[in-house]
């Protein structure tokens, strides 16, 4: 990918913002952790510690800001990061509303400029996790975790990406695209709601590049849509998602041992 993924997305972002307050909104008045496309619960998939007193916490691509506030309300000091001001100009009046205190850096996620080992704690939900190129955020997330600090990630199932028509259009049963080689996609020309540049890799290509960066992998989840849904959410019907996965969850750590 040659072209300059950070500066497109952010105009994707910064023009896309305003869509976004509503779910925002709701979001963050919800007390229970609800995540991805579908709003899969907490209580289900568990990706934030219970509680998380005295941890430092930090959330690269946060949007309007809503997982950093339900991990302030567990009891984190969190930092929340985004590349669109927009989108932070969101985030800030939502923590306002809420007086709910969270530090908010607008900065790109693959090079923030923060302290090697500053967190206990990093999360992604559809924001570096799917618009930065794996090999360098993670490697980001890397240097800015603590040894014995987990990182977790949901983003975009491959096979998702796989049976994503090239126009845009929502993903079907076919097989569009090749598994093997993948980076990720340009959607920024496509006929069907064009947006940013994003990216993935095989499944087999994540846990390798893990190993190579030296995160040892807790769990990983993948999430199908819930019997009861209907519609079609980020590209991807209801009934595609009930019987393959269109999400996935990585549930990583830097092992104690680990040099930072
Ligand atoms: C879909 S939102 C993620 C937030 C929220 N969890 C959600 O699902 O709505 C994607 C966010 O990633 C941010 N983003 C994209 N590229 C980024 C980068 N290089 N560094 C930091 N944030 C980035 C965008 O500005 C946007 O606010």
């Amino acid at each position: 990918m040659s072209r300059d993924h950070v500066a497109i997305n952010r105009a994707v972002w910064d023009a896309d913002a305003v869509n976004w307050t509503k779910a925002g909104r709701r979001l963050w008045a919800s007390r229970a952790p609800v995540w991805g496309n579908w709003g899969r619960s907490e209580t289900e998939l568990k990706l934030l510690p219970t509680d998380m007193s005295g941890k430092d916490a930090v959330e690269l691509g946060c949007g309007t800001g809503y997982v950093a506030a339900w991990m302030a309300r567990r009891g984190a000091t969190v930092t929340a990061i985004d590349v669109s001001s927009n989108q932070l100009a969101v985030a800030r009046d939502l923590a306002k509303e809420h007086r709910i205190d969270i530090r908010f850096l607008e900065a790109n996620a693959e090079h923030t400029g923060l302290p090697d080992a500053s967190f206990d704690f990093a999360i992604s939900e559809y924001g570096a996790a799917i618009w930065c190129p794996p090999e360098i955020w993670l490697r980001e997330a890397w240097r800015l975790l603590r040894p014995g600090g987990k990182l977790v990630f949901l983003g975009n199932h491959p096979i998702s990406l796989i049976c994503s028509p090239l126009n845009g259009a929502p993903c079907d049963t076919l097989l569009h695209r090749p598994y093997a080689g993948m980076w990720g996609a340009d959607w920024t020309e496509v006929e069907i709601d064009p947006s940013g540049v994003c990216f993935n890799l095989t499944v087999s290509g994540w846990i390798d590049l893990f190993g190579q960066i030296g995160f040892s992998i807790d769990s990983y989840q993948e999430i199908f849509a819930p019997d009861q849904a209907g519609g079609t959410r980020g590209s991807v019907p209801a009934e595609w998602a009930k019987i393959y996965p269109a999400e996935q969850i990585w549930h990583l750590e830097k092992p104690l041992q680990a040099d930072a």
